[in-house]
């Protein structure tokens, strides 16, 4: 991996445990210690030509198995090909009282110009990146306590996640937005509905390198219910976040807001539905694409602070936001066919008690050397549970003895 990354020994070290108590008390507050969770790196990702090491970061067994036997699949055909709409952020500036909301929004449309420069003097850095507020819009919404007019600022963050530009031009402009409408500002802050910073990602499988086409047939099936029925949308799109989240966590994102952004995106047409879709092409061949928001940065906030998560920004290689944005729908998109191929042939359980019975050897106190041995044996006999997993320890250190 340091032959391929680049990586130095500096680096590496960082890899195990590497954020030290003096950073992560700068981090967040009343630090007491710090957190780890296991390391991953998922394999066989070709995205857009590139061959991609994804750092993923998860507690879940065998997710990241999943995710490199998916993109494994995708190769045949090319692996995966991305798009994204660009960097584009929303804040939002809600005013009350308004007693004419329809006039307040030709007020403040009228007065676009002065806002948009306003907002960007508040962040030069941002503009002269090439970012900056690109657009204000006014949506006039009815609420329970009457209607309220709530200004959308437009904000291109480039590389940055850009809760703070955002949220600073939001706080900002409020001064103005209740001069231009009378009205009483409360609410300044980024939408994490990011509808203008999608990312997409597109794989084609051939029937013969997933199972056969029983297999497709059954995706199709899956993925039809998961368009119409919320109950199964939502555990269909947990198993995409279980490789979003996981990307999004070991680059040192917001995980919240990834998943917030998620779920609204999923609910945005007045019912939650799958963030995936799947078919067949003219070739009798399996398309999957995905497209959801992805609001990540690669400057600011905790991926550039924390060392695992500059590691791991290295080990991926990217050069912008945008691009890892597009990989991480790529992982979505590889995590949710993988899931959707086992349960629809040998059922998930499986693979994943295979994977999970290390940590049931644990559950049950097994030394670090009898885990592997132990993990083994009750997946070959397919008893996995704590129970088992003490009587054969006890049976292994009988022999030891
Ligand atoms: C488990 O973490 C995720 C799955 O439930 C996803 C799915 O059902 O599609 C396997």
């Amino acid at each position: 991996m340091a032959e391929r990354t680049g990586l130095g020994q500096e680096e590496i070290s960082w890899l195990d445990g590497g954020l030290r108590i003096e950073q992560a008390n700068k981090m967040v507050e009343n630090v007491i210690g710090t957190f780890q969770i296991p390391l991953g790196i998922a394999t066989n990702f070709l995205i857009d030509g590139r061959d991609v090491l994804v750092p993923m970061a998860t507690e879940e067994p065998s997710v990241i198995a999943a995710a490199s036997n998916g993109a494994r699949m995708a190769r045949g055909c090319g692996g995966f090909s991305t798009s994204s709409t660009g960097p584009l952020m929303r804040g939002q500036i809600q005013a009350t009282g308004v007693e004419d909301p329809f006039g307040a929004k030709q007020e403040i449309l009228m007065h676009k110009r002065e806002l948009i420069k306003s907002a960007n003097e508040v962040d030069p850095m941002l503009v002269k990146l090439g970012g900056g507020v690109n657009d204000v819009e006014v949506h006039i919404i009815e609420s329970r306590l009457g209607p309220m007019v709530v200004i959308h600022l437009i904000v291109d963050c480039r590389d940055a996640m850009g809760a703070n530009a955002v949220n600073t031009m939001a706080e900002a402009l409020a001064p103005r937005i209740e001069e231009l409408t009378c009205g009483k500002v409360y609410l300044r802050i980024i939408s994490n509905l990011a509808d203008k910073r999608l990312a997409r990602a597109k794989a084609t499988f051939k029937s013969e390198d997933i199972g056969g086409h029983e297999v497709m047939d059954g995706i199709i099936q899956a993925a039809a219910l998961a368009e119409v029925d919320s109950y199964r949308a939502a555990t269909h799109n947990k198993g995409i976040m279980n490789g979003v989240t996981a990307v999004v966590l070991a680059t040192g994102n917001d995980t919240r807001a990834v998943e917030a952004g998620a779920h609204a995106y999923a609910a945005v047409g007045g019912r939650y539905k799958s963030l995936t879709s799947y078919e067949k092409n003219r070739n009798g061949d399996l398309v999957g694409t995905i497209e959801l928001p992805i609001a990540i940065g690669l400057v600011g906030g905790a991926t550039r602070v924390h060392p695992v998560a500059k590691a791991n920004v290295k080990i991926l290689g990217v050069k912008s936001a945008d691009e890892l944005g597009r990989i991480i729908a790529s992982v979505g998109l590889a995590q949710n066919f993988a899931a959707l191929r086992a349960l629809v042939s040998e059922g998930i359980q499986r693979g994943h008690m295979s994977l999970h019975s290390r940590n049931i050897a644990m559950q049950a106190g097994a030394s670090c050397d009898l885990v592997d041995i132990i993990a083994a044996r009750m997946a070959a006999e397919r008893r996995i549970s704590v129970d088992r997993a003490i009587e054969l320890m006890k049976e292994l250190e009988k022999e030891e003895n």
